[in-house]
This record gives structure tokens, C-alpha cells and sequence, in this order.
């Protein structure tokens, strides 16, 4: 089968090989610590029981759901814990592709790469709705796009790479649409507690069987190397209840079970990390978005102020967001970010950079300076 790699690793190999230092803006690794219960949960796991060295529930470990569970105000039995929310996300994919009758995954442009190339990897056909040039997703192009043949929409808020957030009304109206087209709505919600605009909905509010919500706490908790993420299911008792049993199975016989310490520190971190943690990583993102955005303004850039999330867009004149030009920028700049080009031809004038350097005002000085 014939399916797209993402390209991220192709860049920062790139910037690696660079003989000149380069500040990394390609992929979205946070650069700050994750919290202190983490840490603390961790060193007791090595003093654990030997039993505790073995396969842990296959759906995730009870306390951890649990937990879950509270936070996203559902029953613990429709929270399925997975290998981040890539495997979340390809769970949701593949469950509503096989669940309803349509076999087309709708994306947006520009898009996540991996969702078009999970959606190609899985024999979907894809159709992309071009986002409006503010960055939002207008709920009539999704309704207009939307039809018979369409399984799966996909969505992402706040968004990856465009930095949008869909507030409540957007939400409501992209589950109306996938429940108007016997459709599932997948709702890719990692970047949640990266929410600069106080206007974030997650699309489990709307309580419809035709949705299910993925997150993560790779970005929450700074640990994209831990791979602890979930998906909410629709109950199993409702229309749709058979999504969640075949995920189960999916996950078992793929992964048998997820990690055991990983899930245990993150446990022990969600029950004893204050809301200053979070408020602390958020606010620390706002103030690189803003001297990030303003260094652009200066340098004639054109860029989007993100809402939400770690990613700004910024175009600038005559240097389209091509891998040549984006290598070009390391090489000349010292300065990496990712092409615009891999997020889709909407944004292929573009180039993306992740502010998850506390490098950020150097790498803005010297974009400036390299376009002057
Ligand atoms: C929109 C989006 N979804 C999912 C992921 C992957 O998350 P995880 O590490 O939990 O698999 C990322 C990572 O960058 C992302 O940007």
C-alpha cells in the first residue's frame, strides 16, 4: 500500500548534519521540564513490586482512567488508554472508517501530515477543506465538503500548524455535520491546556454518539518521549457503542497493553500537579509568541498570531515554503523550521516554526537579519 511519510525527521536530520549551530523550530518537543509528580512517580516506580513489572490492563491502568475519566466528565469505561494520541488517532480513523458507510476521510488544508497520511495508510479516499485565510475552519465549507461517502471528519483545536482555536459554536456545528452524514467526528484536542484565547470546546460537550474526542499528555506534561495518550469513545450501551469494543481489540492486538510506568507517573502527576503548572507552560508560550511575532513584523513578515498551541506560520516575500528554501534558512540562517508545503498546498507559500525553544528571540534576529 502506498502511504506518505512524514517528513519532520527529514528536516531535523537536515539542521543535525548543519556545520553551524541552528535553532531548532521544526518538531514539537517541548523544551521545559515536566512536573514535579512525574518526576516523583517515577523514582517510586523502580522501588515497585515485581508484579508491577508486568502487562498492565490492555485498556490502561484503572486509577489512571480514573483520572481521565474526572477531568473529561465521562465514564471511565469509554476512556481507552493508548500510545499517545497518534495511536488514539488511528484507532478513531480506522474504527469509523469500518463503522460507517462512507470511505472518505475529511481533512482540512493545510492539514497535520500525519492525519493524510494515516488516512491514506488505512485505504480511505481523503477530500481537504481549505481553512479561510484567518486560519479558522468555517463550518459551512465542512458541511458543503461533507456527503454520503464521508466516514470521518478529522479535526484539531487548537490547530496544528495553523495555531487556530474553534470555539464552542464552530464544535457543535462540526459534530451536527458528522451526525447529519451518518459520520464520525474525530477530535484530535491535544494542544487543549495551550488555549491562549479562553475560547477552546472540546467536542465532547456536545455528547453525540458520533464523536470521539483524542488527547494526550505529551504536550500537557512536556513527555512526548513517555507515549501516554487516550481516546473517549462514545458509550457502549449507545448507537455507536460498537466503536469502542473494536478499538479495544485493535489496541490489544497491536500493542497488548500500553506502558505500565509511563501511565503510573502520569497518574501520580495528574493527581498532584496544580493548575500553576499549566497556567506557567502556557503563559511561557505567549510571551515567545509574542516576541516571535513581533521580530516578524519587523523583518516584513508576513505571520498568523496563533490562538492556541506551539506553531506559528510566517511567509516571507519571495521565498515560498519549499524543503530547498527551508534548507536554505538553515544553512544561511541557522534558523529551522518545517515547509509549509508538507502541511498542504494552502499554506505552500509558508514556512512553520514551533516555539518550543527558549531560543526564540535569536532565532528571530536572525531570520530578521537574513531578510534584510
Ligand atoms: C495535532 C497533533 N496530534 C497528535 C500529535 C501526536 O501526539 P502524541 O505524541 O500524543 O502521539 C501531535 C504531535 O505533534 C500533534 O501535533
Amino acid at each position: 500500500m502506498d502511504y506518505e511519510e512524514p517528513q519532520f525527521f527529514r528536516v531535523m536530520q537536515y539542521a543535525a548534519r548543519a556545520d553551524r549551530d541552528v535553532v531548532d523550530m521544526v518538531s514539537g518537543n517541548p523544551d521545559w521540564d515536566p512536573p514535579e509528580g512525574l518526576r516523583d512517580g517515577l523514582r517510586d516506580y523502580a522501588e515497585a513490586d515485581a508484579a508491577d513489572y508486568q502487562y498492565p490492563p490492555s485498556v490502561g491502568l484503572t486509577g489512571h482512567r480514573d483520572e481521565i475519566a474526572a477531568r473529561r466528565g465521562v465514564d471511565r469505561n469509554r476512556v481507552l488508554v493508548t500510545n499517545g494520541a497518534g495511536e488514539a488517532n488511528h484507532l478513531a480513523m480506522t474504527g469509523g472508517l469500518h463503522h460507517f458507510d462512507g470511505t472518505e476521510v475529511l481533512l482540512t488544508d493545510p492539514v497535520y501530515p500525519y492525519y493524510a497520511g494515516r488516512a491514506n495508510f488505512i485505504g480511505a479516499d481523503r477530500s481537504f477543506v481549505p481553512v479561510a485565510e484567518d486560519n479558522r475552519l468555517r463550518p459551512a465549507d465542512v458541511r458543503a465538503a461533507a456527503s454520503d461517502e464521508t466516514a470521518v471528519i478529522v479535526v484539531n483545536s487548537p490547530n496544528n500548524p495553523t495555531g487556530a482555536v474553534y470555539g464552542a459554536d464552530a464544535m457543535a456545528e462540526f459534530v451536527a455535520i458528522a451526525e447529519e452524514n451518518d459520520a464520525l467526528l474525530v477530535s484530535d484536542e491535544v494542544y487543549d491546556h495551550f488555549d491562549f484565547s479562553g475560547r477552546f470546546a472540546s467536542a465532547l460537550d456536545a455528547d453525540s454518539p458520533n464523536v470521539v474526542a483524542t488527547n494526550s499528555f505529551s504536550k500537557t506534561m512536556a513527555i512526548t518521549g513517555f507515549r501516554v495518550g487516550y481516546a473517549v469513545f462514545p458509550p457502549e450501551d449507545g448507537p455507536t457503542g460498537a466503536l469502542l469494543e473494536r478499538a479495544r481489540t485493535q489496541h490489544m492486538l497491536t500493542n497488548v497493553a500500553g506502558s505500565r510506568p509511563a501511565q503510573y507517573a502520569v497518574t501520580r502527576a495528574l493527581k498532584t500537579t496544580a493548575p500553576d503548572y499549566y497556567a506557567a507552560c502556557r503563559r511561557r508560550l505567549e510571551r515567545r509568541v509574542d516576541a516571535f511575532c513581533d521580530a516578524l513584523a519587523e523583518a516584513g513578515a508576513a505571520y498568523n498570531r496563533p490562538e492556541g498551541g506551539f506553531y506559528v506560520l510566517a511567509r516571507f516575500p519571495d521565498f515560498p515554503g519549499t524543503f530547498e528554501n527551508v534548507y536554505e534558512l538553515i544553512d544561511e540562517a541557522g534558523v529551522a523550521g518545517m515547509p509549509g508545503e508538507v502541511f498542504g498546498e494552502s499554506r505552500s507559500d509558508w514556512i512553520r516554526f514551533a516555539l518550543v525553544t527558549p531560543r526564540v528571540d535569536e532565532a528571530a534576529a536572525r531570520l530578521a537579519a537574513y531578510f534584510e
